[in-house]
């Protein structure tokens, strides 16, 4: 039996390295997935790389509120109902001191990584309410139970999804619907890749192998690791699991 029989699946930033990784593995699980970001060639692309006929997309921005109302309603006419949310859409900003921190950047960050999950959780959850059934997965970052320096738009909206998630835990976990945040450690791909070169420019090998001398496990993770949790959260084994943060992380929080 496949983990995510029949399971309608939304999946913001769906077009980024855990978005495609995830899409991925829930459609090999049984899903139909439907993959939200920007910028269509990027989504055209991923789909036809997944080769899923299971797999469509939607072109959306999360920090425009016509165009998550647009999205959810595309799904619904598509599909008929929304039973896995994965607010995926991030965005890093840039490295710089809070005391240097363009303010523009910052209002950006948050547009995307707060305002983003606020609308998709605004527009997603009553769908869900109204099935009786649902989960949303919000993808916070180990930055979201720690700090880094120079990222302190990215750690700050991290950790501001984590008070949006046990707010919106305490109005709906009555109702069948349940919402929990992740917490990656660095995974390859381009975030890290922008990340290390933001840190130290022409030196991004260097901060990485600095990174990662600083994970218990010695490595980074990888988007496929991330999707298993995911996967675990969008399923019916996680029944009972809301309101709870999970590290997929290689034992860095625990440090
Ligand atoms: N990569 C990591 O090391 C890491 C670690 C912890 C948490 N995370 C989080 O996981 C999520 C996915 O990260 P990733 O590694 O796949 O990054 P990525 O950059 O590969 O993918 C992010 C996707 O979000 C999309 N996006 C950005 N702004 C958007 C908007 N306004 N509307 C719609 N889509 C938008 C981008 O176009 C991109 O496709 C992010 O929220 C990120 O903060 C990543």
């Amino acid at each position: 039996m496949k983990r995510l029989a029949g399971n309608v699946a939304v999946i913001t930033g769906g077009a980024g390295d855990i978005g495609r990784a995830t899409a991925k593995l829930f459609a090999q699980e049984g899903a139909f997935v439907v993959l939200v970001d920007r910028d269509e060639a990027s989504l055209k692309r991923v789909v036809a790389g997944l080769g899923s006929d299971a797999v469509s997309y939607v072109v959306g921005d999360v920090t425009s509120e016509a165009q998550v109302r647009g999205f959810v309603e595309a799904t619904l006419a598509r599909h008929g109902r929304i039973d896995t949310l994965f607010c995926n859409a991030g965005t890093e900003g840039i490295a710089a001191p809070v005391v240097d921190y363009p303010l523009e950047v910052f209002e950006r960050v948050f547009a995307v990584n707060v305002t983003g999950v606020m609308l998709s959780m605004k527009y997603g959850l009553p769908v869900m309410q109204k099935q009786g059934s649902g989960s949303v997965i919000i993808a916070s970052s180990i930055a979201g139970l720690r700090a880094v320096p120079l990222f302190s738009a990215y750690v700050a909206s991290k950790h501001a999804v984590i008070g949006l998630m046990r707010s919106a835990v305490l109005e709906t976990a009555s109702t069948g619907v349940r919402i929990n945040t992740i917490h990656p450690s660095p995974i390859t791909g381009r975030m890290m890749s922008s990340i290390e070169e933001g840190a130290a420019p022409g030196a991004g090998a260097a901060v990485r192998a600095q990174t990662e001398a600083g994970i218990p496990a010695g490595r980074y993770g990888e988007p496929g690791e991330v999707a298993q949790l995911v996967l675990f959260l969008a399923s019916d084994e996680s029944r009972f699991c809301t309101g709870g943060t999970y590290p997929v992380d290689g034992g860095m929080s625990a440090t």
